[in-house]
C-alpha cells in the first residue's frame, strides 16, 4: 500500500453510510486519523441519531485504525472541525510547542454529506429548496470555512466537494439538488484559486453508486452492482499528498474513472450584432469544432480582451454588421 496517510487528519462528512463510510474506512486503513461525521438522519434530511457514525468508528477501530465520531449537522462546520482539533490536533504541551512539533492539525476535508428531496418545480416547497441548500451548499461552506485557517497556517490541505451528474446536466425532479450540486463546482473552483499559494487543493467529485440515496431512483440490481467501493480509490487519491490537481472535476462509478472539463466553442466575432445577425450565424456560434479548454476565469478574461480588440479593429466604418473572424 504505497499511498499512505500516516500523521494526516481527515474529516469525512456523512461518513455513517454509503460512499462516505467507504472513504473513512479506506483512509483509516491507510494510516489516516478520521473524524467520522454523520447526523444519522433519514435520506430527506429529517431526524438524527448517533448510531451511524458510531458504527463506522467501531469498524475502523476494530481494524486497528484511529477515528472519532461527530454527530453535528454539516451546517455547524466549526463543531466538526473542533472535534478534529480536540482529538487529533497539534500537540499542545510546552516542551513540544518549543520545538514546534506537529502531529497534524487538519489536512483533509471530504464534503460528502447529502440528502435528497426530489420533486418537480411546480410541487417544490420552500423547505425542499432550503434543506437541500442547507445540507449540500451551506454544509460544505461551513465545514471548509472552519477548516481553512488550519490548512492555511500549515500550508497544506486537500479538499473534495461532492457534486453529481445532476449538477452537471440537470435532472427531472431535482431542480433543488441539481442547483446545489452545480453550486459546489463553482465553490471548489474558487477555493482552488484562493488556496493555490497555500498548497490547499480543492477538487470536485462526481460519483455514481448504489446507496440509500439512489435506491429510490435506481432498480435494485443496479444499486447492488454500483458499489460505493468503486468510487473510493479515486477519492483516496484525490486527497493524497502526491495528488497535485486543483480546480478540476473527476468522475467515478461502475469501475470507470474520468474527468469532466468545460470547453468553449470557437464562436464568432460579429461587430455591432443584431438579434437577426445572431439568428443568421447560429450554426457557427454553436459549432464546437476546434473548441478549446478554458481552465480559469483569467484565461477567459484574456480571451475576451483579445476579442474586444479584434471586434473593434474589424468594425466596419459604417457601423453595419460584418462577418468578422472566428475565435482566435
Ligand atoms: P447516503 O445517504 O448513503 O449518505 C449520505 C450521508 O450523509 C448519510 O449517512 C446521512 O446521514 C449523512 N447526512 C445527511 N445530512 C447530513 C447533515 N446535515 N450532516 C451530516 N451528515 C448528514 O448517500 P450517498 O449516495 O453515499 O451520497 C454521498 C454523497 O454523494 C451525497 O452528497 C450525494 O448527493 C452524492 N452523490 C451520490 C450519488 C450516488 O450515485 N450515490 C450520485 C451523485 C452524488
Amino acid at each position: 500500500m504505497s499511498l499512505r496517510f500516516d500523521g494526516k487528519v481527515a474529516i469525512v462528512t456523512g461518513a455513517g453510510g454509503g460512499l462516505g463510510r467507504t472513504y473513512a474506512l479506506e483512509l483509516a486503513k491507510r494510516g489516516c486519523k478520521v473524524v467520522v461525521n454523520d447526523l444519522g438522519g433519514d435520506r430527506h434530511g429529517t431526524s438524527a441519531s448517533s448510531s451511524m457514525a458510531d458504527k463506522v468508528v467501531q469498524e475502523i477501530k476494530a481494524a486497528g485504525g484511529q477515528a472519532v465520531a461527530n454527530y453535528d449537522s454539516v451546517e455547524f462546520g466549526d463543531k466538526i472541525v473542533k472535534t478534529a482539533i480536540d482529538n487529533f490536533g497539534r500537540i499542545g504541551n510546552f516542551f513540544q510547542s518549543l520545538i514546534f512539533f506537529y502531529i497534524g492539525t487538519l489536512d483533509i476535508v471530504i464534503n460528502n454529506a447529502g440528502i435528497l428531496r426530489d420533486v418537480s418545480l411546480l410541487k417544490m416547497t420552500e423547505l425542499d429548496w432550503d434543506l437541500i441548500f442547507k445540507v449540500h451548499v451551506k454544509g460544505a461552506y461551513a465545514v471548509t470555512k472552519a477548516a481553512w485557517p488550519y490548512m492555511r497556517d500549515q500550508k497544506y490541505g486537500r479538499i473534495v466537494v461532492t457534486s453529481s451528474n445532476a449538477g452537471v446536466h440537470g435532472n427531472f425532479g431535482q431542480a433543488n439538488y441539481a442547483a446545489a450540486k452545480s453550486a459546489l463546482i463553482g465553490f471548489a473552483n474558487s477555493l482552488a484559486q484562493e488556496g493555490a499559494k497555500y498548497n490547499i487543493l480543492a477538487n470536485t467529485l462526481v460519483p455514481t453508486a448504489g446507496s440509500r440515496l439512489t435506491e429510490t431512483v435506481m432498480p435494485k440490481n443496479l444499486v447492488d452492482a454500483l458499489k460505493p467501493e468503486y468510487v473510493t480509490p479515486l477519492v483516496t487519491y484525490m486527497v493524497h499528498e502526491s495528488f497535485q490537481e486543483s480546480g478540476k472535476l473527476f468522475e467515478a462509478g461502475a469501475g470507470w474513472y474520468g474527468t469532466i472539463q468545460y470547453y468553449k466553442g470557437k464562436g464568432k466575432v460579429i461587430s455591432n450584432a443584431s438579434a437577426d445577425d445572431i439568428a443568421k450565424n447560429w450554426s457557427t456560434i454553436t459549432d464546437m469544432a476546434g473548441a478549446e479548454f478554458i481552465g480559469t476565469i483569467s484565461e477567459q478574461s484574456g480571451r475576451l480582451m483579445a476579442l474586444l480588440d479584434e471586434n473593434e479593429s474589424s468594425s466596419a466604418p459604417s457601423g453595419g454588421s460584418s462577418s468578422g473572424s472566428a475565435f482566435p
